[in-house]
């Protein structure tokens, strides 16, 4: 068995009669940071959501092909332990209406943790892993829709941990907040990546070249390259890619 953490193979996606995703394949290794870039529009979003089948929520969405987590094709799964072994940061964050322990602590309730104890060292350490802890947690029963853009931002990361995911994927994370929640998400995406795969969407060209180990190129639903971020970015094998990454479209 090879070590990819997820393999991808001739994955189409349609929104409507539209296809937007073109017979992608690619495999994702376990451990460290997977980065995607590319323009609006290449179907980026859609991928990600392929992963954990939450392109099921979309209207009129559909998908063929061949997506497999540790070799197991994600149908295989039920469809809540999916998303607790992949789970998804969006672009703003979505804040559930209540408190920032309850934020934290509501995916585990949901699955019969009702200790307190245990509860209240799960949502310490989610909390620290986001690096929010110690901004929040002298008021954790206050409303987590209260908090600034990028504490929120970090609360739904803190919320995406909760569930102690084996893959991580962020979805342009860093669009609505500030370059100083940025680079501190950043730095705590490294520390994670050894504990899990990160896949990261990312619209900042430079946030990919920091951080992901290897970078995937999307271009209008189909893959145009991948591989190791500093050869990519350096030598790419594709003019497109070449054009992209100096900024002459997109
Ligand atoms: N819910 C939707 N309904 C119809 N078309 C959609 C929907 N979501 C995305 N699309 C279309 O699918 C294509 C890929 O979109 P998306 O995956 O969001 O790309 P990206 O994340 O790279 O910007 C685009 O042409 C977009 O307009
Ligand atoms: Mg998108």
């Amino acid at each position: 068995m090879s070590d990819a953490h997820i393999s991808v193979r001739n994955l189409r996606a349609s929104h409507g009669p539209k296809e937007v995703l073109h017979g992608l394949s690619l495999s994702i290794p376990r451990g460290g940071i997977y980065g995607i870039i590319g323009p609006a529009g290449s179907a980026k979003t859609t991928f990600l959501t392929c992963l954990n089948r939450t392109l099921q929520l979309v209207p009129r969405a559909s998908s063929v092909g061949e997506v497999s987590l540790n070799g197991i094709p994600v149908s295989n799964f039920e469809i809540n332990d999916l998303r607790r072994r992949v789970a998804m940061v969006l672009p703003l964050p979505v804040g559930l209406p209540m408190s920032i322990y309850d934020n934290v602590a509501f995916a585990p309730r949901m699955v019969g943790m009702h200790n307190k104890g245990e509860l209240d060292a799960l949502v310490e350490r989610c909390l620290t892993q986001a690096a929010l802890w110690d901004e929040v947690k002298d008021r954790l029963d206050q409303l987590g829709t209260k908090l600034s853009g990028g504490q929120q931002q970090r609360l739904t990361l803190a919320r995406a941990l909760s569930t102690e995911p084996e893959v991580l994927c962020l979805d342009e994370f860093s669009i609505a907040i500030d370059p100083v929640t940025t680079m501190r998400i950043e730095s705590v995406l490294v520390e994670l990546k050894s504990e899990m795969t990160i896949v990261l969407v990312t619209n900042l060209l430079a946030q990919a070249r920091r951080i992901a180990d290897r970078t995937a190129f999307f271009l209008n639903g189909n893959l145009v390259e991948e591989g190791p971020t500093e050869e990519l970015f350096v030598a790419p094998t594709d003019p497109r890619t070449h054009d992209y990454i100096h900024g002459k479209f997109g």
